[in-house]
C-alpha cells in the first residue's frame, strides 16, 4: 500500500486509516495481526477533534521487571489527557516482530515512531522507509547502529559504557578496600541479549577497567538473555564448569534473581558476607531489597522512567523547536551503605 504525503492526508485522514487497520486487525486478516498492539481498542480510536499526537511505540519485550517499568512510564507520559495517542506493540524479543510493527506504524501514517531496538544492527532500510514517509523516529533505551543518523530523530537512555565502568569502579575500591587487591580474581559474566547494546556497552564498561588489572581472570561470559530463567541456567553451568569463582557480573537483576537460585541450591552464598561477590545492573525493587540485606553487593542503576523525557521531545518537535540527539537518563550506585534511603520511594 502507498499512502500520500502526511501533510496532505492530514490528521484526520490517518485515524481513518488507524480505524481500517484495526478493523483488519479485529478480522484477523489485516498485515500486521501478528503485532497486534495491546491496548487499542475500537472505542479508543479518536476523533479529529481531539487533535492527539498519534504515537507509534514497538517495545523490544517484556523479559524483565525493568522492561516492564519502561513500558509504564512511557504508557503513563503519552495518554489522551496529555494529548497523545499511543499505539503499544510488544515485539516479544524478536527484530523482525519491531519490523513489522514499525511498517504498520509507517502506513498508518502515525505521527512519531519510538522504538527501542532489540539488537543494534539491521535497522537501516525500515528506518530509511519511516524517513521517506516523513515520521520522526525517536529511539528509547537501546542504541541502532546506523550508517546514516539522520535516520533517527532522538535518543534517549541510559550511559550503558559508564554503566559498565561503574562496576569494574566499584569493584576496583572494593578490593581494595578488603585488601585483596593483589589476589587472583576469578570472574564470570552472565551477559543480556547478544548483539543489544545494553549487552555490548556494559561488556566494554567493565573491560575499560578490568584491562587495569592483570590478576582479574574474566573466566566466562555467556549470554542469558536478561530472564530468571536463563539467568538460572547459565549461572548452574558456570557452577558445574568453575570450582574458583570470586565473583559473578550479572547484567540485569532478573538474571541475578536466576543466578541466585541456582547458587542457593549449591549452598553457596553471595554478598558482604558470603562467598561471592555479586554484582547486579537496573536496580529493580526486590533486587535494592537484597542490596540492602548484603546478597547483592552492588547494583548499578539503569533508570527506566524514560516517558517524561520523550513527551518533552514530542511536544518541542510539535512546536518547531530543535532538540538534543542524544538524551542521557540520570542514574545511581547502591550499596548497602546508601540504598535504604532510595527503597521507600521505588516504585517498581
Ligand atoms: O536495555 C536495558 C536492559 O534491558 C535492562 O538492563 C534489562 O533489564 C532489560 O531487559
Amino acid at each position: 500500500m502507498k499512502f500520500p504525503n502526511k501533510n496532505i492526508i492530514g490528521r484526520f485522514g490517518r485515524m481513518m486509516l488507524l480505524l481500517l487497520c484495526f478493523s483488519f486487525l479485529m478480522a484477523g486478516c489485516g498485515p500486521f495481526q501478528d503485532v497486534v498492539p495491546e491496548d487499542v481498542h475500537s472505542e479508543d480510536i479518536p476523533d479529529e477533534e481531539e487533535n492527539l499526537v498519534v504515537v507509534g511505540f514497538s517495545q523490544l519485550g517484556s523479559e524483565s521487571v525493568w522492561r516492564t517499568a519502561n513500558s509504564e512510564s512511557i504508557q503513563e507520559a503519552l495518554t489522551r489527557e496529555n494529548g497523545f495517542f499511543l499505539e503499544f506493540s510488544n515485539a516479544r524479543q524478536k527484530q523482525e516482530n519491531q519490523i513489522k510493527a514499525i511498517r504498520g506504524f509507517i502506513s498508518q501514517r502515525v505521527d512519531y515512531i519510538i522504538f527501542s531496538p532489540v539488537t543494534e544492527s539491521g535497522w537501516d532500510t525500515v528506518l530509511q522507509e519511516a524517513k521517506d514517509a516523513g515520521i520522526p523516529v525517536i529511539l528509547v533505551d537501546r542504541k541502532a547502529s546506523l550508517e546514516d543518523d539522520s535516520l533517527y530523530t532522538a535518543w534517549v537512555g541510559s550511559d550503558m559504557i559508564s554503566e559498565g565502568e561503574k562496576a569494574g569502579i566499584w569493584l576496583e575500591e572494593y578490593l581494595q578496600k578488603e585488601g585483596r587487591e593483589e589476589e587472583e580474581i576469578n570472574i564470570v559474566v552472565l551477559q543480556g541479549t547478544v548483539g543489544s547494546s545494553a549487552q555490548l556497552e556494559r561488556t566494554t564498561g567493565f573491560q575499560n577497567i578490568a584491562r587495569k588489572h592483570s590478576n582479574w581472570h574474566i573466566l566466562k561470559q555467556e549470554p542469558a538473555d536478561f530472564t530468571t530463567a536463563k539467568g538460572k541456567e547459565v549461572m548452574e553451568m558456570f557452577l558445574k564448569n568453575y570450582t574458583d569463582i570470586d565473583v559473578v557480573i550479572s547484567q540485569n537483576d532478573d538474571m541475578t534473581f536466576g543466578a541466585l537460585q541456582a547458587m542457593d541450591e549449591e549452598g553457596i552464598t553471595t554478598g558482604v558476607d558470603g562467598d561471592i561477590i555479586l554484582i547486579s545492573f537496573d536496580a529493580v525493587r526486590e533486587a535494592l531489597e537484597l542490596v540492602s540485606q548484603g546478597i547483592i553487593n552492588v547494583d548499578i542503576e539503569c533508570n527506566p522512567e524514560q516517558g517524561e523525557y520523550i513527551m518533552e521531545i514530542i511536544r518541542k518537535l510539535e512546536s518547531g523547536e530543535s532538540v538534543d540527539k542524544e538524551n542521557i537518563v540520570e542514574e545511581k550506585v547502591f550499596t548497602q551503605e546508601n540504598v535504604d534511603e532510595y527503597l521507600d520511594t521505588r516504585t517498581y
